[in-house]
């Protein structure tokens, strides 16, 4: 599917396989989510600019690089707030937003109740982080208003996607890429992914 990239490295699979698997406890799901997710920004970061740095070694000065653009990660809490974690342990200098929002269990449709942004986000690679892409709403609700404060370079990073929320992504934000380790096969009738991984919020604050 046209901007969906499935990371398909092998430990990423691995990983996955321990997050979908209900016996992983709270604990050890945290720290699974947080590994997967850093591994997955060391692919999606592969095509970052860089620019040259001097620096000096301990026996002569040298050119090096450093990321040419400063980079923002927004997780969308509660889940993204793990993610979080695992993006800074590669790039401890990242600014961060936060959006909170929850999914209305009748309409499924986000309900947001927490928005803080770092400024001058047209300047900045805007990495959007949340587990699940399910009915695609929040991811949605998310990316819009982060392009709203002036964002146009944005990814959207996320664990398991659904296919119907990819579309609806696909549809609203054409030029966002989705990144994700597995596109699952439909939603239930209560928008949870399947085979999925379950409530992540739940399993991973133990909610
Ligand atoms: C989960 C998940 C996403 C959202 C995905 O959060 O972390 O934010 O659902 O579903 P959607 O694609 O249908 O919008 P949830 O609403 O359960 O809130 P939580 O993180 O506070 O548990
Ligand atoms: N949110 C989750 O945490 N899991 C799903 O399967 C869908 C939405």
């Amino acid at each position: 599917m046209n901007g969906l990239v499935i990371v398909q490295h092998p430990l990423i699979q691995a990983k996955l396989t321990k997050l979908r698997d209900g016996a992983t406890d709270r604990l050890q799901f945290r720290h699974i989510l947080e590994e997967l997710t850093a591994l997955m920004v060391y692919e999606i970061t592969r095509t970052f600019p860089v620019r040259p740095v001097q620096v000096s070694s301990p026996l002569e000065r040298t050119e090096g690089h450093e990321l040419a653009r400063p980079v923002v990660l927004v997780p969308i809490l509660r889940a993204g707030i793990v993610m979080l974690d695992g993006v800074l342990s590669l790039i401890p200098n990242a600014r961060v937003g936060h959006i909170g929002m929850f999914r209305d269990p009748q309409t499924l449709e986000p309900v947001e109740y927490y928005v803080k942004l770092p400024p001058n986000l047209a300047e900045a690679l805007v990495i959007i982080v949340d587990p699940m892409l399910a009915t695609g709403g929040s991811a949605i609700r998310a990316t819009t208003l982060v392009r709203s404060r002036g964002a146009s370079d944005i990814k959207f990073l996320c664990t398991v996607a659904a296919p119907e929320g990819v579309s609806r992504f696909r549809e609203a934000h054409p030029d966002v890429p989705i990144y994700t380790a597995a596109l699952d096969r439909q939603l239930n009738d209560h928008g949870y992914i399947l085979p999925g991984l379950g409530d992540a919020g739940d399993r991973l604050f133990g909610t």
